[in-house]
């Protein structure tokens, strides 16, 4: 086992909403957590973890299409587990493909360069990939076992996420760096307030504001409450810490549920949010309704996966109380 004392974790896209996540998880250990973001702002921090963590966390601003601005990080901070975030979302690199591929792709490259050049103090790299590596018509190699090879994802975000795990396969090759890509499917709750799927989380907001909102797809999906996936992404680093070998990738589980499921917990939580949320049942995500749990905890150890009404709970209770 690796030494928790030791540790000194280092999380890119520490700003966003898993970021702010993982660190808020990491701080309430007591472990040491530095973040790295293009923007200093802490607002979703602070609006996950509460002002004094907040305010005790060390958040470096650095752009990761620069790889001498995360090593800066890494190197002052003396880091030894990267777990890697910082992306651009879908809506941001169809507006701007060129620059998503600087921050998707070429991000990710000059974090797994800053992990090679210091493996004997990082013994790998946990990074996020995403469900969107599928595309519509992937179902069969959505469920199969070896998942995400022969994929065909319908965006760019999602060509650029494949590209990262062919990165990782070929680092793991040539070069012998351990990686874990964990992919996400729609992550809800608290702080997820961007993205083509953070529309049932903008929902929930909605309702507890007594406002209506369409969501603007239907279907099936795969629900990740933040919490969950923030502890999937810390084990899956402390796994790699412990001498996880490969360059491994792993679907995140979660509970499936049919948006018609989805507006009615929403319902059932916030008493007179009756007729206030709505969907488009004509669009669907262009990614499989479902796909395997390929054994992420056979990795990390027993994993959370918080059923799906109790994670609109407590995201409710969460914006009450931010209101
Ligand atoms: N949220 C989901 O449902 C979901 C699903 C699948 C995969 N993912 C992946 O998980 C990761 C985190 O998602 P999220 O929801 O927290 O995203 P987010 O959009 O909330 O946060 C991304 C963060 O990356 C930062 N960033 C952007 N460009 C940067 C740059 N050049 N240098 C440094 N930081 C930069 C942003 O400032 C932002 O704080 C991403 O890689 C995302 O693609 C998310």
């Amino acid at each position: 086992m690796s030494s928790r004392a030791t540790e000194r974790f280092l999380v890119t896209g520490a700003g966003g909403c898993i970021g702010s996540w993982v660190i808020a998880l990491l701080a309430r250990e007591g472990a040491t957590v530095v973040g790295l973001d293009l923007a200093s702002d802490a607002r979703r921090l602070r609006e996950i973890a509460g002002d004094a963590v907040a305010d005790a966390v060390t958040i470096e601003q650095a752009d990761i299409t620069a790889k001498d601005e995360i090593e800066r990080v890494v190197d002052i901070h003396e880091i030894t587990n990267v777990i890697h975030l910082a992306a651009l979302q879908v809506p941001f690199c169809r507006e701007d493909p060129a620059l998503g591929a600087q921050v998707n792709v070429l991000g990710t490259v000059n974090t797994f360069e800053t992990v090679r050049e210091r493996l004997d103090r990082i013994k790998g790299l946990v990074y996020a990939s995403s469900v969107a590596i599928y595309g519509a018509d992937d179902s069969e190699v959505a469920l199969a076992d070896e998942a995400g090879i022969g994929t065909h994802p319908a965006t760019l975000y999602g060509v650029y996420k494949q590209a990262n795990e062919g990165t990782a396969r070929v680092y793991w090759d040539e070069n012998a760096i351990p990686s874990i890509g964990l992919r996400p499917y729609t992550v809800y709750g608290p702080g997820r307030d961007q993205g083509v799927t953070s529309a049932p989380t903008l929902a929930i907001a909605a309702a507890v504001r007594g406002e209506s909102y369409t969501i603007p797809f239907g279907g099936v999906s795969l629900y990740n409450f933040t919490a969950d996936v923030a502890a999937a992404f810390v084990g899956s680093s402390r796994a790699l810490a412990d001498g996880a070998e490969g360059a491994q990738l792993f679907n995140v589980p979660g509970p499936s549920v049919a948006m018609t499921d989805v507006i009615r917990a929403i319902e059932q939580a916030v008493p007179g949010a009756a007729g206030l949320i709505d969907h488009d049942d004509s669009v669907t995500l262009p990614i499989p309704p479902a796909v395997a749990h390929s054994g992420l905890e056979a990795h990390v150890g027993a994993l959370s996966s918080t059923p799906f009404e109790e994670g609109v709970r407590s995201t409710v209770a969460h914006f009450r109380e931010a209101a």
